[in-house]
């Protein structure tokens, strides 16, 4: 019954993006939707603040490190807020509580943690370490960074994942972990079947010291991802917190197509050392490119949600990613299709629903909807779509009832009804129009929570409510000509 929801954690080394906006929005769907079931509900997310990547921006801008994510934390917090995202927790690895819990979790791996030297490369812009195979595949250069790969020969801590390969394997394949959309079930099936190999999890202190220590070595400080994956359990206070005991495993774990492998083969191997059972699914979503090109600081081609937000309003911002976005796959964001699915689809469809019902209720009869009947369309699709993380497909369930009721109003036709003084046929026909947008408001709340509650507001106290302002007024788009020109 109880349901579990987490985002993966962002590093701070720079300003939030659309990216890490719309994983936020689709776990939030997750979570407002279990809650609307009736479900208790944990819905985490947070900051990944230790690693060379984040010390590094720190030391660009002559801060210390902890100056500098306590700057930049906030900044995604603020983000979460503005996006009407409802989070229920919000860690920092940071935190005293993950730092204490991520030792105990490494003193409890002891057995599968043993001592060795790495030779090879890394990227501090991945965070990774990196095989000869794919160093040799990219020639020497990390093609996400633009940046020669780092060679490295230390002493590091490694974790015996090879060890437990086939137990991973094995969850994948036959569901008990479910990988959403299958298409990266298979991906991640090719890399573990192709050989799981032991992980390096530490650094030495002397070269980054922006980490956890590793208990019992004072040489030696925390691989950042390790550390960082266990903010899953730690949140919830592994081992001993009521929390853990009740809502582990996770429900849904949300995170993006780059870090698959750190996902469901990394953390099911933290896990299965722990004994302590996988998440039930992991939903993995793609990513959201700008004019077909690879958001980046270096193209200059970084978005910022607020400047999205201030023209169209949170619901049409998390409307956008969450339709407009394949669930399955990558997505674009332009300004051209934003502001055509403002004014076609919330201004034009669902906006103008709710205005000329009101109107012709107000103006036909002072207000006054009387019985609502029930709701009676069949959500069955809607909630399979949730279930499988298709957000999408959600939202074209609901779609499809609102131009069922535009269809509706269109053939009954309800100021002909009132011209013609058919009070008691008017009456039924606005009282199923005010029932069908009730039923809407309700699916919509996940996706679009201030819109649903706006709606139900007008329509749900038998008398026409009004508000203050009107629900997607529609936009000139000559203006975003104009801005995008
Ligand atoms: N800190 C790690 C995650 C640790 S989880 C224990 C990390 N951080 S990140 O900031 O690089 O990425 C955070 C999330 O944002 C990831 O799920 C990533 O896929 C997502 N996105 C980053 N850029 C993106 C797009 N352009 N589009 C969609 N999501 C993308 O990885």
């Amino acid at each position: 019954m109880n349901f579990y929801v987490t985002t993966s954690i962002p590093y701070v080394n720079g300003e939030p993006h659309i990216g890490h906006a719309m994983e936020f929005i689709m776990a939030d769907v997750l979570a407002r939707a279990a809650r609307q079931q009736g479900k208790p509900v944990i819905f985490c997310t947070g900051t990944d603040e230790h690693g060379g990547k984040n010390a590094e921006k720190a030391a660009e801008l002559k801060l210390t490190p902890k100056q500098y994510v306590d700057q930049m934390s906030d900044k995604f917090r603020g983000l979460l807020k503005l996006l009407d995202v409802s989070n229920d927790r919000f860690i920092r690895t940071t935190d005293p509580g993950h730092e204490q819990r991520a030792q105990i979790i490494w003193k409890n791996l002891a057995k599968d943690i043993y001592k060795g030297k790495y030779v090879g490369l890394y990227c501090t812009g991945c965070e990774a370490f990196v095989t000869e195979a794919v160093a040799k595949e990219n020639k020497g250069v990390c093609p996400h960074h633009n940046k020669p790969y780092e060679s490295l020969e230390e002493d590091n801590y490694f974790f015996k994942l090879s060890k437990y390969a086939p137990e991973i394997q094995k969850a994948i394949d036959t569901g008990a972990l479910a990988i959403y959309p299958v298409t990266r079930k298979h991906e991640i099936l090719q890399v573990i079947k192709s050989g799981l190999e032991d992980i390096s999890i530490s650094r030495p202190k002397q070269k980054i010291s922006w980490g956890i220590p590793v208990p019992g070595d004072t040489t030696q400080v925390m691989y950042v991802w390790w550390e960082a994956l266990m903010n899953y359990i730690t949140v919830l206070g592994y081992p001993e917190h009521a929390d853990f005991k009740q809502f582990w495993p996770a429900n849904v774990q949300v995170v993006g197509k780059d870090i698959l492998r750190f996902h469901a083969a990394i953390w099911p191997g933290i896990l299965l050392g722990l004994g302590v059972p996988l998440p039930k699914a992991l939903y993995v979503h793609g990513f959201v490119n700008i004019g077909g090109e690879k958001m980046s600081k270096s193209q200059g081609n970084v978005i910022a949600p607020k400047d999205i937000i201030h023209r169209y309003g949170t619901d049409a911002f998390r409307y956008y990613f969450l339709r407009h976005i394949p669930s399955y796959s990558d997505g674009e964001f332009t300004w051209e299709r934003m502001e055509a699915a403002y004014n076609n689809e919330l201004a034009n469809e669902l906006g103008n629903a709710v205005q000329r019902t009101a109107v012709l209720i107000q103006k036909n009869q002072n207000g006054i909807i009387g019985d609502i009947p029930p709701a009676e369309h069949d959500t069955a699709k809607y909630w399979e779509a949730i279930e499988k993380c298709q957000f999408d497909r959600a939202l074209d369930a609901v779609w499809e009832q609102i131009r069922g009721l535009n269809q509706y109003i269109d053939e009954e036709k309800p100021w002909e009804l009132a011209k013609a003084k058919d009070e008691e046929h008017l009456r039924e026909v606005l009282a199923y129009q005010c029932s069908a947008l009730i039923e809407v408001a309700d699916l919509l709340e996940p996706f679009m929570p201030t819109a649903s509650k706006s709606i139900k507001h007008i329509f749900s106290e038998g008398v026409i409510r009004p508000t203050k302002t009107t629900l997607f007024p529609k936009h000139d788009t000559k203006k975003v000509a104009d801005k995008t020109a």
